[in-house]
């Protein structure tokens, strides 16, 4: 296995402040025009064609939000909404198509309820995190942007994760993983047709999300895995980088569903601490088999 590759820390921690620094000029100048844009506002313009998705987006979506649709609406991003896909707990996510015609998936975060109470853990410590507000609102955008930053890593590291195509506020679009408006579905309702060889392709996908994108997933199941069958790892929003405090101890729990999972389908699979050893070239420690969440 490739050996770690790393920047120094300062170094680091430097060019991910510079990079908050360009997301709040970005974040600032899109608000501005948001703000001009704010009074022309015609709620049909962003066309939602199933009454249910429709219910659903009337109750989640404020006016901010449906601002924000606009906009991405008039820089062409997105055509129109089909539908909703899933309602989660942070966040809910919708079907729609961009004017080329291509499938999107477009994941709207709450802005409605208190969703840093339970994330605390994945932000402290983290540099990406040092200089946002701590209101609700900007703390909903920096999480959608980190969602759109770790796609963009990750994808850049060609792990297999939908394409990130543009993240506003609290809006994230990327590929859609699905055909003719039905996604795919997610690893935990099918029957693997060789779940060897997913096996495989899920511990290719974490190496390269380790070693070259320097990332740990945080939340890594079947419950956060698409099977096409190729596999595409989604909901990585929680990820932090390889020297978060937790990192080994998040990497670890990952590493355990997998195995977990791969152990029941009836794959010889490597030990959930050899595995971890193998990928981070240290064994693990007794703080990280202690910890408890
Ligand atoms: N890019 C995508 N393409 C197709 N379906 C998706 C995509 N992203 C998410 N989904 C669907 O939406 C569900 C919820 O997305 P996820 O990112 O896991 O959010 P949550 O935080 O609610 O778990 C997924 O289980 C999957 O079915
Ligand atoms: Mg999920």
């Amino acid at each position: 296995m490739p050996k770690k590759k790393r920047r120094s820390k300062k170094q680091r921690s430097e060019e991910e402040l510079l990079e908050v620094e360009e997301d709040s000029r970005i974040t600032r100048e899109l608000e501005d025009a948001d703000q001009l844009q704010k009074d022309k506002i015609d709620e049909k313009n962003i066309k939602i064609k199933d009454s249910d998705a429709l219910k659903v987006a009337e109750s989640v979506l404020d006016v901010e939000t449906k601002t924000t649709l606009f906009n991405l609406r008039k820089r062409k991003i997105i055509d129109y909404m089909t539908g909703v896909i899933s309602t989660g707990k942070e966040a809910n996510v919708y079907h729609g198509y961009a004017p080329d015609g291509s499938e999107l998936a477009i994941k709207i975060y709450r802005t409605s309820t208190n969703i840093f109470k339970g994330l605390q853990i994945y932000i402290i410590g983290d540099p990406r995190f040092a200089r946002i507000k701590r209101d609700q609102r900007s703390f909903v955008y920096a999480w959608a942007k980190k969602e759109f930053k770790n796609l963009s890593r990750a994808y850049k590291a060609k792990v297999s994760i939908p394409e990130p195509i543009t993240c506003v506020k609290d809006v994230v679009v990327m590929e859609f993983i699905g055909k003719k408006e039905l996604p795919y579905p997610l690893m935990k309702d099918v029957e693997l047709k060789k779940p060897l060889k997913t096996y495989k392709e899920v511990l290719d996908n974490l190496e390269k999300l380790y070693h070259d994108a320097g990332l740990v997933h945080a939340d890594l199941s079947e419950y956060n895995m698409i099977y096409t069958p190729k596999v595409y790892f989604i909901d990585i929003s929680q990820a932090v980088l390889l020297d978060h405090a937790y990192a080994e101890i998040f990497l670890y729990r990952d590493i355990k569903n997998i195995t977990r999972y791969f152990k029941a389908q009836k794959v010889d699979v490597i030990e959930a601490e050899d595995l971890f050893e193998k990928l981070t070239g240290e064994p693990l420690t007794d703080r990280v088999i202690a910890f408890e969440f």
